[in-house]
């Protein structure tokens, strides 16, 4: 019996020792990523993914639509929830085992409502187009009309654009933003008028300003006209108080849960409680089959740390990181459509400069900054080329960044492009941004 248990003590002491080994070496080789089963089966990809992670380490990411999720999202994401099939809703499954799943996805939803304040929110679609996607199967027919914000102005392709569904199954009319960048509201109602949509479509991929979301409310009772706010992009300031929240105003609203909401890739439908069964049978069985539980936990554990105090003071930083650049870029003599940002993002109007938003993002690129190249309001340039280049910062702000970071980026961003053909200045910048990344270190 005592040899028994010195034994047990024996095999737990080893494992407890090899597994602190195991930690040691793992924070020493600067990596939280465990890689060690992919490395032995299949190390061409194991080798991409390391790739991809010191890529992360070593770059400023301002590209406005990503961010840098925390490892407890990371571990949901990558569980065991892999392997469950649970078509249906929780307790209505067409598949046996659902037992937890449905634990796991009620609770998301719990969480998404109260977040929201919204009466209904289903946790399934796989992303944001298919968020927007199951409010047009619900209340729209093929051929009906739908006014959405316009691509090139800051719209989404699921607001309406021809090669989309939204614009290839339905009949589009859009509105735009004025030179300054501003929604012009009486020329959305003026639209809405003269096309009479069924569902009017509010929220942004590249707007910096506050969305009026009471205003857009009110046309679209004045022509009698569904309201979608599509809030994929400030889902996470909206939950956090820093922006006004549609929920009052909108029949849906749709986001995405890997933006500034800092979850994993996935989207949301919400709604009130008139439309909840309407929008749960669009999503399955109308567009998509067995949900993603794995996913859904990964969005349950998110939206509970966007219950954190911590995260409105996150929050706050992601604004007050914005402002920061967007100042520091302007004095640096660049210019900003419509001036100082409201929320997480900007473009940046090379117009002046000369220079195109793509290859300006390539240069960026080069000196370690990620970026994406997008048209400025009335771009003389294709949407390939572009005049500007969007810039956020959910992702730096996650990693630490602050508002004296955000000028020496800002200084980085307008060296960079100003002296795009200096080769050695390019090189001197990447160090720069290199020595930004170092202080800042990521999943280390
Ligand atoms: C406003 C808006 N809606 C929807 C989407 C689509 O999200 P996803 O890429 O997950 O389909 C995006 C993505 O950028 C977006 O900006």
């Amino acid at each position: 019996m005592e040899v028994l248990f010195y034994l047990i003590l024996l095999s737990n002491l080893k494992l407890f020792f090899s597994r602190l080994l195991y930690d040691i070496i793992d924070v020493k080789r600067g990596s939280r990523m465990n890689l060690e089963h992919i490395k032995k089966t299949d190390p061409v990809i194991a080798e991409q993914i390391e790739l991809e992670l010191k890529r992360q380490q070593e770059t400023i990411e301002l590209i406005a639509s990503e961010n840098i999720t925390s490892l407890a999202v990371m571990e949901a994401a990558g569980s065991v929830l892999t392997n469950k099939y649970a078509e249906g809703k929780p307790h209505k499954r067409f598949y046996n085992g659902c037992e937890h799943v449905d634990v796991i996805e009620e609770i998301a939803q719990k969480r998404a409502c109260e977040l929201f304040q919204v009466d209904h929110a289903n946790v399934q679609p796989h992303s944001g187009a298919q968020a927007n996607m199951a409010v047009f199967m619900y209340c729209l027919k093929p051929g009906d009309k739908v006014l959405g914000m316009d691509l090139s102005n800051g719209g989404h392709l699921s607001h309406g654009s021809p090669v989309n569904f939204s614009g290839l199954y339905f009949d589009v009319a859009s509105y735009g933003v004025d030179e300054e960048g501003n929604i012009d509201y009486d020329d959305v109602l003026k639209k809405a008028k003269e096309h009479k949509p069924k569902l009017i479509i509010c929220g942004a991929s590249n707007y910096s300003k506050i969305i009026d979301f009471k205003r857009f409310r009110e046309i679209a009772d004045e022509v009698g006209a569904y309201l979608l706010a599509d809030i994929a992009h400030i889902a996470g300031l909206v939950v956090a108080g820093l922006h006004p929240s549609p929920a009052p105003y909108a029949d849906f609203v749709t986001t995405t849960t890997h933006k500034s909401l800092r979850g994993p890739r996935g989207g949301i439908t919400m709604c009130r409680e008139e439309h909840a069964m309407g929008i749960d049978k669009a999503i399955f069985p109308g567009m998509q089959g067995g949900p993603l539980e794995h996913i859904i936990a990964a969005k349950a554990v998110a939206l509970h740390e966007a219950m954190q105090p911590e995260f409105k003071t996150y929050a706050e930083q992601i604004i007050k990181n914005a402002k920061a650049l967007a100042q520091g870029l302007m004095d640096e003599g660049m210019d900003i459509v419509g001036g100082m940002t409201e929320n997480h993002l900007m473009t940046l109007d090379l117009r002046r400069t000369g220079k195109t938003g793509k290859d300006m993002a390539n240069v960026l690129e080069r000196v370690g900054i990620t970026a994406n190249k997008n048209t400025v309001p009335n771009d003389p340039q294709s949407p390939f080329v572009t005049s500007g280049i969007r810039l956020g910062t959910p992702a730096v702000t996650t990693r630490g960044f602050k508002e004296d970071d955000m000028v020496e980026v800002a200084k980085i961003i307008a060296s960079a492009i100003y002296a795009s053909d200096n080769e050695q200045g390019l090189k001197n910048l990447r160090e720069r941004s290199l020595k930004l990344c170092k202080k800042y270190p990521l999943y280390q």
